[in-house]
């Protein structure tokens, strides 16, 4: 029943034991200064254990000003490779195979932790906590370089590749999305304008590391509002991105669109689907592209029933499925899925992602992260 999920597959030009993808999702485990730490380590080793396929580690952060929070994991200094190294290492024994998440917090930013205003692709307020303000072009050209050199020490560290963190509304996110970039020069405009930064990222990550270093690209396929993000932008997205060279494509969404809401209430708009959800919900976003870029996709959202992720893998709409709080709260989630056994459930309490606005991740099922 689960034939395609537990099949090895190669992904970004990496062999993967199956089709299963730990997602990334900040612990705040790390320390003050972004090193790794030996809970962080522990973390993903439980994880790994567990037998997923890959693992995309949480953002390593590319420079001071690009912190999500206070316990944000670093890519920024050479000193923090040899951690990142060996928290690379413990995933590979444990037989997955690790990318690491690269991410700048933009308008997500919190000033009061990085001493810096938030920057964004221009200053619409949106969603954000905090002002923003609008990225020069020389500063984009520096955050592309920034990008680069975290790049090149995932890659000294080991980490089989890196993903761009083009969703969620951090800075790539912000160029990206109409919702939030009102820019009127090269990087605002159409589709081709917005995804110019993300563009210029994987070229100049590819230019320095070689093809062979797999770069890949986590993006909206679908967001709610007037100007959001629709299909054919998303589809457009991927394009552009599969002609710079991005090796896959990791599809997240922020809310679900008109077809899934058959029968539906309206839903709250969302990357984190919730109780309310359905499941799956942001599958057939990833289905969409799936038809039309010739890239390895992932799927992600409230995949937390083997069946669903089976059947999405079924009908083409992914390559390998994302199960993100599924894992989190019972690592051994692969595992015991593939021998037929129960798992610890989800409850969808989203405790996880409050408990990070105070500090270290926290489960109300899971006592032991
Ligand atoms: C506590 C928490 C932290 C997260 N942190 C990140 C992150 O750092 N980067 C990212 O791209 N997504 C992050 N996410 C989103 C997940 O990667 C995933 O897209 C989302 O949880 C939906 O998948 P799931 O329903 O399988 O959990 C986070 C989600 C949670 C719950």
């Amino acid at each position: 029943m689960t034939n395609l999920l537990f099949t090895p597959t190669t992904f970004a030009g990496v062999q993967l034991r199956n089709k299963i993808v730990y997602p990334p999702i900040t612990t705040g485990f790390a320390e003050s200064d972004g090193q790794v730490s030996d809970r962080m380590v522990e973390y993903y080793r439980q994880r790994a254990s567990g037998g997923v396929g890959l693992i995309i580690v949480e953002p390593g952060v590319i420079n001071l000003q690009a912190k999500l929070s206070k316990f944000s994991a670093g890519a920024w200094a050479d000193a923090q490779i040899s951690g990142m190294a060996k928290l690379a290492q413990t995933i590979k024994n444990e037989g997955a195979r690790a990318f690491l998440q690269l991410c700048h917090a933009g308008p997500k930013a919190n000033p009061r932790v990085n001493s810096v205003q938030p920057s964004s692709a221009s200053e619409k307020p949106f969603i954000f906590k905090y002002p923003t303000i609008s990225l020069s072009q020389d500063e984009i050209l520096g955050v592309v370089h920034d990008f680069v050199m975290a790049a090149t020490r995932a890659r000294e560290a080991g980490f089989d590749g890196v993903e761009l963190h083009a969703a969620h509304f951090y800075l790539l996110s912000s160029f990206l999305s109409p919702l939030i970039n009102t820019r009127t020069d090269d990087y605002g405009g159409d589709n081709l304008r917005r995804a110019k930064i993300v563009r210029e990222t994987i070229l100049a990550i590819k230019k320095k590391l070689g093809q062979d270093f797999p770069v890949t690209v986590r993006y909206h396929g679908f967001e709610d509002g007037e100007y959001g993000i629709k299909y054919e932008d998303a589809i457009e997205l991927g394009q552009v991105f599969e002609a710079a060279g991005a090796d896959g494509l990791h599809i997240s969404a922020y809310g679900v669109s008109e077809p899934n809401l058959v029968g539906i209430a309206a839903l709250p708009s969302s990357c984190i689907p919730s109780k309310e959800h359905p499941n799956a919900p942001f599958v057939s976003h990833a289905g969409h592209i799936k038809q039309f870029v010739n890239l390895p996709i992932i799927a992600v959202g409230k995949i937390t029933n083997p069946l669903d992720a089976e059947r999405s893998l079924r009908e083409g709409k992914c390559d390998l499925v994302a199960v993100g709080r599924a894992i989190l709260v019972d690592p051994q989630w692969p595992n015991k899925i593939a021998a037929g056994r129960n798992v610890v459930r989800c409850i969808g309490c989203n405790d996880c992602i409050n408990s990070l606005a105070k500090g270290a991740l926290n489960c109300r099922v899971n006592r032991t992260l």
